[in-house]
This record gives structure tokens, C-alpha cells and sequence, in this order.
């Protein structure tokens, strides 16, 4: 038996009929064919079936998921946790105690890259000593064939590797690592359909994940998400709405509505329906709370400025990555607008929600970035006045039209710009922050603090942790807390009610 595995052998295949079936399944990404859109029709699928000869497979094991990268991937996360356990799987927290490992990677910048090479070689020593365990690698990091080839070469101690369109595949995949001597290898260069109904384990009962569009066609020179996760594909208002709904009735407190580009949604429907649609018709929903990320300016219509101005369930908090303050750069950088278009669209989200709290991405040193573009950046962060930013030094990534170009800042004046706009970042956040003292904001929260488990911790509408002193029953629940002390990335408050308490 393969690899020393102690698996009953399904009824179907020899080692030999597996053998011939991997040639057909092994599929090496490819970067180029990842680049084509195409105008086939994206199918949905509303049937997901686990096949008859897989479906105890798990029971009596462990799974363990380590997740890299962002909410779409926490997501997904979910996702095959809920495919593990219907195969019979449970979950640990324990990497040692694991019978299955997986591995959800994230390929946004070579640090991110690094870490998982890191894991991947740090795990040889549980494989050795448990050949038996399946390691699985799966992910953005997947979709590049540079990265397959090097596992291939470099780690035996892999023995699976999946891609982003063929997760619902997962039973599958993990019968043939089971039987394989090789690796086994599934990555589909272009995107699939959109599967309806998986499963999901989600990871708490507060806060709860729905996708509403996949995959990515902005090309932004530097990013390999359009190539790692497939053309722009939306769901279907109504399966949104529908899952939104069930969320509400479990009794989640706030849905996070995903995309990469959650502002072209609907443009690859032949009806006229677009974000704003979508969120008006969910704001009608009874939950609290009702965020989405990620937005890209270029398509942040009136419309949906109209809507998110109604407020209500839909929170006044705007993740508008910017990633540069100079049209030149941002014209390299392929994000088709300029610095004053970006200002106009704040302005103009601003006209419409006055309250509302701004944040944002930032790359700095892209190829050939002049002291004076990235000074653009600083004055533009100034004069939008974010609450907070992620800020990173770029990192080209192979296969992108920026990897081409010739670079001749070095590291050393990078990683000091980046140490500017972070101390510009913390100046602001503070002097935002500060507006918040002995101000009343509505929290939801969301559990104890991680440094001290006397304290609650949970976010205000805009995004912002706060926390506080109170009884663990509030965990889950909406909260009135007054403000005492802003700091740079927290707010530190009391509970209102304690104060009513106290005064009277
Ligand atoms: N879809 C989202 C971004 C996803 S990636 C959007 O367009 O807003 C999250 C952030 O990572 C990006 O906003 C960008 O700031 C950063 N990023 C992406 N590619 C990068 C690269 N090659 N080097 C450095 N940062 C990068
Ligand atoms: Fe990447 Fe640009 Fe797409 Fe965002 S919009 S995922 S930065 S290509
Ligand atoms: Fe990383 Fe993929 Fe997300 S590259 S940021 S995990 S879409």
C-alpha cells in the first residue's frame, strides 16, 4: 500500500487503474492560461454530492487547517472544514494530533510565500514520524507553477496539491492521496463555475463570511490575485440574499459580504444589477450589521453611495484601497483612475455619509517611485484623513507586467518610506481616535481580550476595537460603551449601563 497508509482500498480501482486516472488529473497551472478571460458562461452548480466510496473516509481522524492571506481565504477555510466533516473528520488545534493537513496559502508578496515554505519544511519531521498523515497544500500559492514545481522537486512530504477552483473536488482528491505513490496534483489554470452549497464549519456564531463574487479582472500590474484566483464571477442575487438570510435566522450579529473587487459585482450578468442592487435589498434583512470588502474606487458608483448613505444595518465603514497618491505610479500600477479622481469619490462618500470612517491599502516602492511621488502619497493621506491603513513594501510577483520592470530604488530607501507613511498612519489613527473620548459607540462584541481575559473585547461600526470591562454573558451581544481613552489602535471604555448603574 502506498506510502505505508492504513486505508481500507476502495472497491472500484488497482493501483494500476489509479496510476493511468492521475495522468488524466495531474494539472500543472499554468500562468499564461490564467491570464485568458474567456466569455464561456459561468455555470452554477447547486448539487454538491459526496461520492458513496468517500463518504466515511474520516472517521476516527483529525483535521487541521492552517490559513494564510485574507478573509476570502478564511473563508474558504470554512468551507473545507465543513467538507472534512461531513467525510467524518474532526477538527484539532493540534498540528501533532493531526491525520490530515492543510496548508491554505496565500501568494500576495514573497514574505507571505516564505512562511508557508517554512511550515512545509518544518512538517517533514511530523511526516517522518507519522507517514500515515496527508499533507495538503492548497491556495493562491498553488495556482503558480513555479510553486508546484518547486513542492514537486523539493518536498515529497507533500502529498496533495489543490488550487482555488477545485476545492469542492476535496473528497476526491483526498481518496487519490490516500492510494497514490505520487503526489497528487489538481490545479485548474482557469477558474471553474460557481459551486452552490457546500458545506461550512464557520468559525464563530457572531460574525459570519458570504461570498457574493469570485476571481479577479482588474490586472493591477503588480498582483497575482487575478491569475491565482480566476476571471470575476458573481452569485446570484438570490443565493446571496438567501444565505445573508439564513446567517440572520442562526443569529448572527453581522455579515462580511466578500469579492476581491466587490464593486464590479453583477457586471458579468445580462441584467442591469450591481453592488448597490444587492445591498439594498439586504439591508432589509434583520441583522445588525452589514459590511463588504474589498472595494476598488473605479467602480464605487453613485448608486451605492446612495444606498450606503440610507445607514441603517449598513455600517458607515469604507475599505477604499488607494495604494498610491501619484496619478504616474497609479497609471503603472494600472488602477485606471487618478489621484483626483480617487479625492472626488472621497468627497463625494463623505458628502453622502458624514461619519464615515475611511480606510485603506498602500504600496510603497513600486519600481522607480521618485521621493517626490511618494511624497504624494503622504500629502494624499493627509488629505483623506484615513482612520488606519495596511501598508507594504511591494514585492514583485512573478508572471505580472510589474516583475518586468527595471527597479533601481534600493531596499534601504523602501523600507524607509514605509517607516514615514507608518508613523503618518499612527499620527492620524490617534488623532482620530481622540474624537471618539467620553463619546457613546455602539459595540458588538465579540469575546474576551486576548491579553487579559478580565477585559471584552468587540468592534464599533466603523471597525474599531474597543474594549472594556464586563460580564462574559455580553459576548454575541450589541453594547453601549462610552469612551475614556483613545489610543493608536484600540479605544478603552465603559459599559454605559455599568455607568447608570454607578451614577444613580
Ligand atoms: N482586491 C483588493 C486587494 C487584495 S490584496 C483590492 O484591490 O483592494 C491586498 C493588498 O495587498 C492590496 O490592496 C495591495 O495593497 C497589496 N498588494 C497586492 N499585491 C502586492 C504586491 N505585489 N506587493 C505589495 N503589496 C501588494
Ligand atoms: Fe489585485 Fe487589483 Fe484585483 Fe485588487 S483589484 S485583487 S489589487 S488586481
Ligand atoms: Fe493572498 Fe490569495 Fe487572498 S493571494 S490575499 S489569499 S486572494
Amino acid at each position: 500500500m502506498a506510502k505505508g497508509k492504513k486505508r481500507n482500498s476502495p472497491d472500484l480501482k488497482s493501483e494500476k487503474d489509479y496510476a493511468k486516472y492521475f495522468e488524466t488529473i495531474y494539472q500543472p497551472p499554468s500562468l499564461r492560461d490564467a491570464r485568458r478571460r474567456g466569455k464561456e458562461e459561468v455555470k452554477i452548480h447547486y448539487k454538491y454530492e459526496i461520492p458513496d466510496d468517500v463518504k466515511n473516509i474520516g472517521v476516527g481522524l483529525k483535521f487541521y487547517i492552517r490559513t494564510y492571506g485574507c478573509q476570502m481565504n478564511e473563508h474558504d477555510t470554512e468551507v473545507m472544514a465543513g467538507i472534512l466533516t461531513d467525510l467524518g473528520y474532526e477538527p484539532t488545534v493540534e498540528e501533532k494530533d493531526a491525520d490530515v493537513i492543510l496548508l491554505n496559502t496565500c501568494a500576495i508578496r514573497e514574505n507571505a510565500e516564505n512562511k508557508v515554505f517554512g511550515e512545509i519544511g518544518h512538517l517533514k519531521a511530523l511526516k517522518r514520524e507519522k507517514p500515515e498523515l496527508i499533507l495538503g497544500v492548497c491556495g493562491c500559492m498553488s495556482q503558480q507553477e513555479s510553486v508546484v514545481n518547486r513542492i514537486l522537486q523539493k518536498h515529497p512530504q507533500v502529498d496533495l496539491i489543490f488550487g482555488t477552483h477545485n476545492i469542492h473536488r476535496l473528497p476526491i482528491l483526498l481518496r487519490e492521496a490516500y492510494y497514490s505513490k505520487e503526489m497528487v496534483v489538481e490545479v485548474l489554470s482557469k477558474e471553474g463555475d460557481i459551486i452552490e452549497n457546500l458545506p461550512r464549519v464557520r468559525k464563530g456564531k457572531i460574525s459570519g463570511w458570504v461570498n457574493i463574487m469570485y476571481g479577479c479582472d482588474k490586472f493591477c500590474t503588480y498582483c497575482i490575485v487575478p491569475y491565482t484566483r480566476g476571471k470575476e464571477r458573481s452569485r446570484m442575487p438570490k443565493d446571496i440574499i438567501e444565505e445573508v438570510r439564513q446567517l440572520a435566522r442562526e443569529g448572527y450579529q453581522e455579515v462580511t459580504l466578500l469579492g476581491q473587487n466587490v464593486n464590479a459585482y453583477g457586471k458579468d450578468f445580462d441584467f442591469e444589477y450591481g453592488l448597490g442592487h444587492l445591498m439594498d435589498e439586504i439591508r432589509k434583512i434583520d441583522i445588525p450589521r452589514i459590511r463588504f470588502t474589498t472595494s476598488h474606487p473605479r467602480d464605487f458608483d453613485d448608486h451605492l453611495i446612495e444606498v450606503l448613505a440610507k445607514g441603517g444595518n449598513l455600517v458607515e465603514h469604507i475599505h477604499l484601497p488607494v495604494q498610491h497618491g501619484n496619478s504616474e505610479i497609479l497609471k503603472l500600477m494600472g488602477r485606471v483612475y487618478t489621484r483626483d479622481e480617487y479625492l472626488e469619490l472621497v468627497r463625494k462618500i463623505k458628502a453622502a455619509i458624514p461619519n464615515v470612517v475611511l480606510t485603506t491599502d498602500i504600496i510603497v516602492g513600486f519600481p522607480n517611485e521618485t521621493e517626490e511621488q511618494f511624497e504624494d502619497t503622504l500629502s494624499l493621506y493627509r488629505e483623506v484623513g484615513y482612520d488606519s491603513a495596511y501598508t507594504f513594501i511591494y514585492s514583485p510577483r512573478e508572471g505580472t507586467p510589474a516583475a518586468k520592470m527595471k527597479d533601481d530604488v534600493p531596499m534601504a530607501v523602501k523600507k524607509e518610506r514605509l517607516q514615514r507613511l507608518n508613523a503618518l498612519v499612527n499620527e492620524i489613527a490617534l488623532d482620530k481616535n481622540k474624537r471618539y473620548e467620553n463619546e457613546v459607540v455602539e459595540v458588538l462584541v465579540q469575546g474576551e481580550s486576548k491579553k487579559n481575559s478580565d477585559v471584552l473585547t468587540g468592534y464599533t461600526r466603523g471597525n474599531k476595537v474597543v474594549h472594556f470591562h464586563g460580564p462574559e454573558s455580553l459576548i454575541g451581544t450589541l453594547v453601549d460603551v462610552r469612551i475614556k481613552k483613545a489610543k493608536t489602535w484600540t479605544l478603552d471604555g465603559e459599559l454605559e449601563e455599568m455607568l447608570e448603574v454607578k451614577s444613580s
